[in-house]
C-alpha cells in the first residue's frame, strides 16, 4: 500500500511550484498525496523566511503537527523550503518533533532522507546547488484551478538587496533550459490549460547560454508562439533589469498579458541605495514611463516596504508621491523585518520604531486602496477579453475570470464554460472586482 504525504505551502509562487515538484518526486517513489493531515504517513511544510512573522506562523503550525505526532508516533514530519535552508540543523534542536530538514535545492534527495528518517534517525540535506533547476521533473499540478499553471524558469537570486534573506535560502541564480520550458508549456496547453505563469525570483535576468544566448524577452516570445489561445504571465520583474525588449515582446503578442509586477520597495533614492536595489527613483520612473509608452494598456503592481533602517518622514513622503505618480493598480505592502545574517542585519540599525513603521504602513495601505479603486473605476464602460476561471464565490449564476491586466471580472454565466474566453463589458466595480456582462 502506498504511503500518504500531506503538504502545506507558505510563501511565494516559487514555493507553490516547488511543492508540485516535491509531490512529483514523492509520487515516483510510492507516495500519494492527501488533503487529510490525520491520515498522512508524512507531513511536510514548505516554508518561507522572508519576514519574521512568516516564520512565526510556521512555528505555530509545527505545534499542531506535534499534537498529531503525539497520537501517531510513527508519522514523519519534515520542514522544506527557505526556513529549512536558513536554520538548517538548528531547527532540530528547537523543534523536537522534526525528522526531516530539506532545503530548496535538495528535493531529489527526499526519498532517501524519508527512508533514513523511517529508521529513527534525523535526516538533513540543505546543500545549495549551482545547477539544479528540476528541469526534467514533471510537476504534479496541485492548484484547484486547472486553467492556469506555474512554470519555474529560473532559480536563486544574486541581487543581494541588503534586507533580503532569499540569496541565502535559494542560492545563486541559474536559468532553466528553454526547450524544457516550452515543452512543459505545450504539454499543459494540450491538457487544456489556458494560462502559463513563468516564475522566478527575477525573471528579467533569465539567461540561457548554450551555443547561442537566449534572454527573457526571447523566451517570452517562444512560449507565446505556442498558441494565441495560451495566455502568458510572468513574475517577478526587477526594475534594474527590465528591458524595453521585454516590453516590445509584450506589445507584439496579444497573448502575453498586459501586467507587470515591478517591486519598487521605496520611492526614495536614499533608501533604495541603502537597500542596494541598483536603481534610483528616477530610473524606476523612467521604466514606468517606458511601460506606459510601449504597452499603454499595461497594469502595474508592486511591493513596498516601509520602515527600513534610517528611513525618514521625507523618504516616506517620496514613497507616497511615487505611488501617486505610477498609479499602481495593486500593491503588496510590508513593514521591514530584520533577517539575521543579511547585510542590513549585520551593518545597519533597525532604528525606525515599531509604531512609526505601523503608521507608515497604514499610510501606504490607505493610499493604495484609493489608487486601486480609481484604477477599477477607470475600467467602467470598457470591454475586456476575460478567461473564465471558475464560478463566482458570491453567486452560482456568475463566473469569475481575469482580464489581461490581471483584474478579476465577475459576470452572469450564459452558455459558456470554465476555460472559455469571453468579451465582458464592465458596468460597475467594488474595491476588488470589476462587475460586468458578456457582450
Ligand atoms: N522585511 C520586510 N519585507 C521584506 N521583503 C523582503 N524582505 C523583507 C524584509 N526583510 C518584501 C519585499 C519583497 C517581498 C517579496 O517581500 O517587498 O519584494
Ligand atoms: Fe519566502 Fe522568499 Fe523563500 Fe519565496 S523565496 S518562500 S518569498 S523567503
Amino acid at each position: 500500500m502506498s504511503k500518504k504525504v500531506y503538504i502545506e505551502t507558505y510563501g511565494c509562487q516559487m514555493n507553490i511550484a516547488d511543492t508540485e515538484i516535491v509531490i512529483s518526486i514523492l509520487k515516483n517513489n510510492g507516495f500519494q498525496s492527501t488533503d487529510i493531515m490525520e491520515e498522512a504517513d508524512l507531513i511536510l511544510v514548505n516554508t518561507c523566511s522572508v519576514r519574521e512573522n512568516a516564520e512565526q506562523r510556521i512555528r505555530g503550525r509545527l505545534q499542531v503537527f506535534n499534537t498529531i505526532k503525539t497520537n501517531k508516533p510513527e508519522i514523519l514530519i519534515g520542514i522544506i523550503g527557505c526556513m529549512a535552508e536558513r536554520l538548517k540543523k538548528q531547527l532540530l534542536e528547537e523543534e523536537k518533533m522534526l525528522d526531516i530538514i530539506v532545503g530548496p535545492d535538495a528535493y531529489r534527495s527526499l526519498p532517501k532522507l524519508i527512508k533514513k528518517a523511517g529508521t529513527g534517525q534525523k535526516a538533513v540535506n540543505v546543500i545549495l546547488s549551482n545547477e539544479e533547476t528540476y528541469a526534467d521533473i514533471n510537476p504534479i499540478r496541485l492548484r484547484k484551478n486547472k486553467i492556469s499553471a506555474f512554470i519555474s524558469i529560473m532559480r536563486g537570486c544574486e541581487n543581494m538587496c541588503t534586507y533580503c534573506i532569499v540569496p541565502y535560502t535559494r542560492g545563486v541564480e541559474r536559468s532553466r533550459n528553454p526547450q524544457t520550458i516550452v515543452n512543459e508549456a505545450s504539454n499543459l496547453f494540450k491538457e487544456g490549460y489556458k494560462e502559463i505563469i513563468l516564475i522566478g525570483q527575477n525573471v528579467d535576468s533569465y539567461n540561457w547560454v548554450d551555443n547561442k544566448k537566449l534572454n527573457f524577452a526571447k523566451l517570452l516570445k517562444l512560449v507565446a508562439e505556442i498558441s494565441p489561445k495560451l495566455r502568458i504571465r510572468f513574475s517577478t520583474s526587477h526594475p534594474k533589469d527590465m528591458t524595453d525588449e521585454v516590453l516590445y515582446a509584450m506589445a507584439e503578442y496579444n497573448n502575453i498579458c498586459k501586467n507587470i509586477h515591478l517591486p519598487v520597495q521605496s520611492g526614495s533614492t536614499n533608501v533604495l541605495n541603502k537597500m542596494n536595489r541598483g536603481y534610483t527613483r528616477e530610473w524606476y520612473l523612467d521604466r514606468v514611463s517606458a511601460i506606459k509608452k510601449i504597452v499603454p494598456e499595461c497594469s502595474i503592481s508592486t511591493d513596498i516596504m516601509v520602515g527600513f533602517c534610517d528611513e525618514t518622514e521625507k523618504d516616506q513622503l517620496e514613497t507616497l508621491s511615487l505611488m501617486k505618480e505610477v498609479e499602481y493598480d495593486l500593491s503588496f505592502m510590508f513593514k521591514y523585518s530584520v533577517r539575521p545574517k543579511t547585510y542590513a542585519a549585520r551593518k545597519f540599525e533597525d532604528n525606525v520604531p515599531e509604531e512609526i513603521k505601523a503608521k507608515r504602513l497604514s499610510e501606504v495601505v490607505l493610499l493604495q486602496n484609493k489608487l486601486s479603486k480609481e484604477s477599477k473605476e477607470k475600467d467602467i464602460g470598457k470591454t475586456f477579453e476575460v478567461l473564465i476561471e471558475g464560478i463566482s464565490k458570491k453567486s452560482d449564476d456568475e463566473f469569475f475570470g481575469r482580464n489581461s491586466q490581471n483584474k478579476v471580472v465577475v459576470f452572469p454565466m450564459k452558455n459558456f464554460k470554465i476555460g472559455d474566453y469571453v468579451n465582458a463589458k464592465v458596468e460597475k466595480c467594488t474595491s476588488a472586482t470589476l462587475i460586468g456582462k458578456i457582450v
